[in-house]
């Protein structure tokens, strides 16, 4: 098996860089010939198209030609086979290496020819994130870390150069935050609780904003565009890329709770110290 050190940690990153790249250009195509794609509902889980599902099989064949061993978690195929038992993805916290994939986050924003949305790819050991890609094909923006670097942004269409992200602390109050979230409500769950707890933190922030792409919004907090981004009943593949992002950033990622960030985890509350205290404060419960 792989050895968790810098050189193969790094390498593996390179490799995600490259297929986030080639996932991009297959869902830049399926984007021109929106009308055509077929489209599935999942229940309580939204819905997947043709893109989504082309993304996923050129991401998966990739992996699994270079790294035979390695188990993956990718949001279709996870569906297909578990549905809405979300229990069932708990089991890949005790493998070795799990690659875990969205191939289109934001897919309702996809469709609707929105161009606000990612391919998220990370690979776990033992359930920790060691890398983090979140790639937006539409303007080529480039959110990316490993477990052995800071967290670097580049512009995959127009150069190579990275830079680092914003990793300064934050110290507006609520009152001048401008903030990003979602709804589990699109899942059919949690309504009430999620919208009484937006009203409170509207009235409270300069603004909230719900894009519909979870892993670009936490992208957007380790680049400082955002204070803060809350959700619950995220999917791993939702996190997994850009809660290590965040982390690497110096931004402060737990669950509504406040217990560290995982994967797994039912909740994630993301802001940079000391915001992020006052923050957390509005999920007293
Ligand atoms: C969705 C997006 C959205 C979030 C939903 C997710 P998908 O992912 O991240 O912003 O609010 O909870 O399911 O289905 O587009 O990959
Ligand atoms: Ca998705």
């Amino acid at each position: 098996m792989m050895k968790n050190n810098k050189k193969n940690i790094l390498d593996a990153l390179n490799f995600a860089l490259d297929l986030s790249y080639s996932a991009g250009k297959i869902l830049l195509k399926y984007q021109t010939k929106l009308s055509s794609l077929e489209i599935t509902s999942k229940q309580a889980q939204g819905v997947a198209s043709t893109a989504d599902l082309a993304s996923e099989k050129f991401i998966m064949k990739q992996i699994s030609k270079k790294y035979p061993n390695h188990d993956i978690l990718a949001e279709e195929s996870a569906y297909a086979q578990f549905g809405d038992a979300k229990e069932a993805y708990q089991v890949f916290k005790e493998r070795e290496w799990t690659w875990v994939i969205d191939p289109l986050d934001g897919t309702n924003n996809f469709l609707n020819g929105l161009d606000y949305y990612a391919i998220c790819i990370s690979l776990l050991h033992f359930g920790k994130p060691v890398l983090g890609v979140v790639y937006r094909p539409s303007n080529g923006d480039c959110y990316y870390a490993s477990s052995f670097g800071e967290s670097r942004f580049s512009n995959l269409t127009k150069s190579p150069k990275s830079k680092k992200l914003f990793s300064k602390s934050n110290k507006k109050k609520l009152s001048e935050a401008m903030l990003s979230t979602g709804f589990v409500t699109e899942k059919g769950k949690c309504f009430d609780t999620e919208f009484d707890q937006f009203v409170q933190i509207m009235k409270k922030s300069r603004g909230i904003r719900r894009m519909g792409s979870a892993a670009l919004d936490l992208c957007l907090v380790a680049s400082g565009v955002f204070d803060g981004f809350w959700e619950s009943g995220l999917a791993p593949w939702d996190m997994a890329a850009a809660g290590i992002i965040c982390e690497q950033s110096g931004v402060k990622v737990t669950d509504f709770e406040g217990r560290p960030f995982q994967p797994f985890t039912a909740s994630i509350l993301a802001a940079r110290p000391p915001f992020y205290k006052e923050l957390k404060s509005q999920f007293k419960r």
